[in-house]
């Protein structure tokens, strides 16, 4: 496969290095063998996120000028508010400083202690919000989407079937709303049809359950819509992502991945009175309504942004780019969630290291390698972020795959760092039967994979 020209070209660059190997272990030993608690100077390729690592644009950098710093009512607001209408459709919107503050919000408005929030997959901030107002997050996506090697070609898709057994099970006045996350992070960056949204949507609302959209990657669940579904070759990304949205009562969205700024997110509705409650709440967490805790210029950097991500140019080359990454590394005989997705490869480490158990965490032992071998940054997505004790039984509950990211952050590497990190991945695969798990030293209860310290077995 032919590396995709870059629709753009570099005005700006930023110095990278990569230490010295003996260094480089030196680093990790004091930062407890966890990568977030390394320095990113002492990082060579840092493929640890995609979220607020992209590049902004020319465009994007002269908005931020146009930045209206009121308080109250900026100017920037009222534009960003033009974007969002024009492309979501939504009459009601506030902005918010990342997504994770609209899920805090919308789960402190809407989530009852006892109650479940249905989705394909909750990534781990939404599943954490919503748990922590004493809700139940519950995943029902297709099992297609655990079988690394299926190519299906919507493995994001909700199983209706589930949903809908599990609506009758639970009861819906015990769902305060049900969501679904595009494309889904946590299990491979894989997209969702629009024939499962438009069912989801059809079968929530059967039940009068509002249906909420995680949008984090919507442009790319777009894109992978126009490709793979019939009906959609010819429509533009703008009018596939308006078809979205207008199945959902509401969004919530990351705005550092598919909106291409460093910092934002946004919380948009239907629903008037749902709207004056998220307004209170977000007076009290982020800001007034007109700027959510952002800057002015922050709002004009997004606006900006979430119309060049709907730009095909650059939605092919961001999906050829991936794929041109997962196709190195299938050279290199590792196994990856196949297809790839939108975002990042999902490396298999579990199928890597087939001797390592749940309990040792194989995607730990990747991701150190990683590091001491190339002075790769990547993130765990496998035990040590799922697991968790059963609130029932207590038992610890693995998730079913140990699987290591490589998120490609937007418009910032090219092909020579990406052929490198495969390179890198085949000494380590070389190796692999000799390498050993870890134990956790010491994790908070929520979201333990930022701050967890770790020993080697
Ligand atoms: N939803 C999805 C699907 C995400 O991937 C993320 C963040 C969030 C919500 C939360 O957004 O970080 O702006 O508060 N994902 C990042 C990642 C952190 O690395 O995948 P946030």
């Amino acid at each position: 496969m032919n590396y995709p020209p870059e629709p753009f070209r570099i005005k700006m660059v930023e110095p990278i290095r990569l230490l010295a190997a003996e260094e480089r272990r030196a680093r990790l030993i004091e930062a407890g063998y966890n990568v977030f608690a390394l320095r990113a100077e002492d990082i060579f390729i840092d493929l640890l996120t995609d979220s607020g690592t992209g590049a902004m644009s020319d465009r994007q950098w002269a908005a931020l000028m146009r930045g209206d710093e009121s308080y109250a009512g900026a100017r920037s607001f009222h534009r960003l508010k033009e974007a969002v209408q024009d492309i979501f459709g939504f009459p009601y919107f506030v902005p918010t400083h990342q997504g994770r503050a609209a899920e805090n919000i919308l789960s402190a408005v809407l989530v009852k202690p006892g109650q479940f929030v249905p989705s394909n997959m909750h990534f781990d901030t939404t599943d954490a919000n919503i748990r922590a107002r004493g809700g139940r997050p519950t995943n029902l996506i297709i099992d297609e989407a655990f079988d690394p090697r299926h190519p299906h070609p919507f493995k994001g898709n909700m199983d209706l079937e589930k949903l809908r057994a599990f609506i009758e099970k639970v009861g819906p006045q015990n769902i305060p709303f049900g969501m679904i996350t595009i494309t889904n992070n946590a299990g491979g960056g894989q997209p969702v049809s629009m024939a499962n949204l438009r069912a989801v949507s059809e079968l929530y609302h059967a039940y009068g359950i509002p249906f909420f959209i995680d949008a984090a990657r919507y442009a790319e669940n777009c894109y992978f819509i126009k490709q793979r579904e019939p009906g959609y070759q010819d429509k533009s990304i703008l009018e596939i992502a308006r078809e979205t949205f207008s199945l959902a009562d509401g969004m919530l969205m990351s705005a550092k991945k598919d909106a291409i700024v460093n910092i934002g997110g946004l919380l948009c509705m239907r629903d008037e009175e749902l709207y004056r409650r998220v307004c209170n709440e977000l007076i009290l967490r982020e800001g007034f309504p007109t700027y959510g805790g952002l800057a002015g210029r922050d709002l004009e950097a997004m606006a900006v942004g979430l119309y060049e991500a709907l730009e095909e140019d650059y939605l092919s080359y961001r999906l050829q780019q991936v794929a041109y990454l997962a196709e190195r590394i299938r050279d290199q005989g590792l196994q990856i969630i196949e297809p790839p997705g939108g975002h990042a490869v999902y490396v298999d480490a579990g199928a890597l290291f087939p001797h390592i158990p749940h309990n040792e965490y194989p995607g730990q032992t990747l991701t150190v390698e990683l590091y001491l071998e190339g002075g790769i940054r990547a993130v765990e997505i496998g035990s040590v972020m799922f697991a968790h004790p059963d609130p029932e039984t207590g038992q610890m509950v693995y998730p079913r795959l140990e699987l290591v990211r490589l998120a490609i952050p937007r418009r910032v590497y090219t092909q020579s760092h990406l052929d490198y990190v495969a390179e890198v991945l085949g000494r380590i695969a070389e190796r692999a039967p000799r390498l050993r798990g870890y134990r956790i030293t010491d994790a908070p209860p929520l979201l333990r994979h930022f701050t967890a310290r770790f020993e080697p077995l």
